[in-house]
């Protein structure tokens, strides 16, 4: 396994759009090695995701995993998943606004709109169908990760510039209210 290099904001791997892999592509011992090290990458960053593209890679794969992370500590847990070939669908009108950081934005946060329900399909790491609806901050770390693999960033979908925050301003100014507002909003969706 090897520790890979993460893509930063102004690299133009993050705006390509990741390919689709065969089953064939998948089952391959160079893509399963890959996946061990998107896997490892994400540990050592302390991220909640990462996907192919931020580690040049275009192709369509993302890990995500909430472990107790030091980033985001209000984010209730998630087990590691890997996301191959995946296309989420909302399954209602209703969003959230979510504080976003991304390991290819240096010392960057900003809010985020975001479904709270979204349905994902997709192959696990050994082609098995996954199909299921996922909610609130899970919701949201899909949808960003899976924007990923489309080009696209958190940045682009900050609607009001002004909630922009470096991580430390947003520890001393922002993170009361949301960690409130984001436990209440956990409580009810479960995740
Ligand atoms: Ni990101």
């Amino acid at each position: 396994m090897a520790i890979r290099k993460i893509a930063q904001i102004g690299h133009p791997v993050l705006r390509q759009t990741a390919r689709h892999l065969t089953r064939e592509e998948l089952a391959s011992s160079e893509t399963q090695q890959f996946i061990d090290d998107l896997v490892e990458t994400m540990h050592d960053a302390d991220g909640a995701g990462l996907a192919a593209t931020q580690v040049y890679e275009p192709i369509a794969i993302c890990a995500i995993e909430v472990r107790n992370n030091p980033r985001y500590p209000y984010k209730p847990n998630i087990p590691l998943t890997i996301l191959v070939n995946p296309v989420l669908t909302p399954v209602d009108d209703e969003q959230f606004d979510n504080y976003e950081g991304c390991l290819s934005v240096p010392n960057l946060r900003g809010l985020v709109k975001r479904h709270l329900h979204v349905r994902v399909q997709a192959w696990d790491r050994h082609g098995t169908a996954i199909d299921e609806v996922v909610h609130g901050l899970k919701a949201g770390t899909y949808q960003h990760e899976v924007d990923h693999l489309l080009g696209k960033i958190f940045v682009d979908r900050v609607t009001d510039p002004t909630t922009f925050t470096t991580w430390t301003e947003f520890d001393r100014h922002h993170k009361p209210a949301f960690v409130e507002r984001i436990t209440r909003l956990v409580a009810r969706v479960g995740s």
